[in-house]
């Protein structure tokens, strides 16, 4: 029986992607992912499913094929936050996939400042509402974010103010590992006003 593989490649290039999952990939039938994981591999010539909806939608085409083909879920960063696993693991029993952990945004993201995480917050507002985000700020010297177009770091940092939460130092880290990623060390006063951001991540920081 194939096993469904869900593999991170890490932040999304080629240098933190573990040597194991490039082994994996290469001999798989059909990657599933978003465009720009499965951009990575442009020039393997595999099937490739390009997630445009939800992660729902190709659950069946997985448990048609997985017996006749290496599937292969792409994921960002670390399967174990915030990707299709928790979806995955409620359809398939656990001798049927295989999970390879990635070099998430979250190590990227401290690794670029030299600082440990041991003692830090992780929560997503990926398709998430801001409800409870001050109060968490206000529960912790050290707050890591996964951002999206909704929720982008300066509506991160307008929605604290309004909150009433200051004094803080606020790092958002865009497009990281890529040839254009950009630090911006400010504080949520300056990073309210600013716009523009793309994929990326924040820190917030007492
Ligand atoms: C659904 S979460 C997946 C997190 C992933 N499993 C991890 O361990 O990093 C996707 C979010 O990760 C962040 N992200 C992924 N790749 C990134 C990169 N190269 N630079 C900055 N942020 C990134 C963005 O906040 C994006 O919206």
């Amino acid at each position: 029986m194939n096993k469904v593989h869900i593999i991170g490649v890490g932040p999304g290039t080629m240098d933190y992607l573990l040597p194991i999952a490039k082994r994996e990939i290469q001999n798989a039938d059909c990657l599933i992912g978003a465009e720009r994981l499965l951009g990575l591999f442009a020039d393997l010539n595999k099937e490739k499913i390009r997630l445009e909806g939800h992660f729902t939608d190709v659950i069946p085409y997985i448990k048609e094929n997985r017996d006749k083909k290496k599937i292969i879920v792409l994921v960002s960063g670390d399967p174990g936050l915030y990707s299709f696993l928790g979806q995955l693991s409620k359809v398939l029993s656990k001798e049927e996939y295989v999970v390879i952990p990635g070099i998430s945004a979250v190590q990227m993201a401290f690794s670029r400042i030299g600082e440990n995480w041991q003692d830090a917050e992780v929560i997503s507002l990926h398709g998430r509402k801001f409800d409870n985000l001050a109060k968490e700020v206000k529960n912790y010297a050290k707050i890591f974010i996964f951002t999206d177009s909704k929720s982008s770091p300066e509506k991160i940092a307008a929605n604290l103010l309004e909150e009433g939460v200051e004094n803080r130092r606020a790092i958002v880290f865009e497009n990281l590992a890529y040839a254009n990623e950009r630090i911006i060390d400010s504080d949520l006063k300056n990073l309210s006003k600013m716009k523009g951001f793309g994929l990326c991540v924040v820190i917030i920081k007492k």
